[in-house]
């Protein structure tokens, strides 16, 4: 019996190694995150795109993502090209988001999209248990992006970064703690504040990247030593410069596999967006 048991573990580590997606983790946690997405879409009728239709979505609630949301005067979140709810990466993200305790966002932007959707995911229903970073270089940004999520209810703190680190003492120890942490800097300019911040919070379970124009090759490679995430979602994955690489160089490292990928019409140019979200073996 022993015998038998300790074959079985050897052949379902080799595959597990392989990161067969029949396996059950991989499996399992791919269904379940279609069977929520799925779930959010059928209530949103069924719409891909980053310009919500009016009526379409019930009320934000702890079980419904709340929408795109901006406080600038005279403009819309979706018209910025917010991801919201109303589009397959928002749900998705939001699904994912929901079964972690802690995620990472790079960058923050207006924060009314993507920053928002974490945000409630990771605190609305547990916010003694929730970690939610996201890292911005204007401070505009991180205080609009602090309002929007207090009218949903979801308090958060803009810190700015300072040294090479990015956190000082007082820094390092707050943000072990649960809640919505706006990291105001850059981590081009606090080249070691990942690695710190990773390594007082002990690791991060989901990076969400939308880099602009950047060579993110030194900064990811950092994030997976350090922070060793679970899932990744990357958005932008077909515009040339930005972090599309990831997603198939992770497929082709192994030891990752992807659990959904999409895109959504953009509302900068004609065509489409595309995204991808990918898992770690474990
Ligand atoms: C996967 O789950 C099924 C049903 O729960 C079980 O019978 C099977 O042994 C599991 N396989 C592995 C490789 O864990
Ligand atoms: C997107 O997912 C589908 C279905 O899993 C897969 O066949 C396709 O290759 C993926 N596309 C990319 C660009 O990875």
């Amino acid at each position: 019996m022993a015998h038998w048991l300790i074959i079985f573990c050897a052949v379902h580590l080799a595959s597990s190694f392989q990161c067969d997606p029949a396996l059950n983790d991989t499996l399992k946690a791919r269904r379940a995150l279609h069977r929520c997405e799925r779930f959010l879409a059928a209530q949103c009728h069924g719409q891909n795109r980053l310009v919500e239709i009016p009526g379409t979505c019930p009320q934000p609630n702890v079980g419904m993502p709340p929408p795109a949301t901006s406080l600038f005067p005279g403009t819309e979140a979706t018209e910025l090209g917010c991801i919201t709810r109303s589009s397959r990466l928002g749900r998705a993200l939001w699904c994912l988001a929901r079964a972690t305790k802690s995620a990472l966002e790079l960058f923050t932007g207006i924060g009314a999209g993507s920053s928002l959707l974490l945000a409630h995911a990771l605190t609305a229903e547990k916010p003694t248990l929730g970690r939610f970073y996201t890292v911005d270089r204007e401070l505009g940004n991180a205080v609009h992006a602090q309002e929007v999520m207090r009218v949903f209810g979801l308090p958060a703190q803009v810190l700015r970064l300072q040294g090479p680190q990015g956190l000082d003492e007082l820094t390092a120890s707050v943000v072990q703690k649960p809640g919505n942490w706006i990291l105001q800097g850059d981590v081009f300019k606090h080249p070691e504040l990942i690695q710190a911040l990773c390594y007082v919070t002990g690791g991060m379970d989901l990076i969400m990247l939308d880099p602009p124009t950047v060579d993110f090759r030194h900064t990811w490679s950092v994030m997976e030593r350090a922070c060793r995430p679970k899932f990744l979602v990357v958005h932008n994955t077909n515009l040339p410069g930005h972090a599309g690489w990831l997603p198939s160089f992770l497929k082709r490292q192994g030891g990752w596999y992807e659990m959904m990928n999409g895109s959504h019409p953009s509302v900068w140019e004609t065509g489409v967006r595309s995204w991808s979200l990918t898992g770690r073996c474990w």
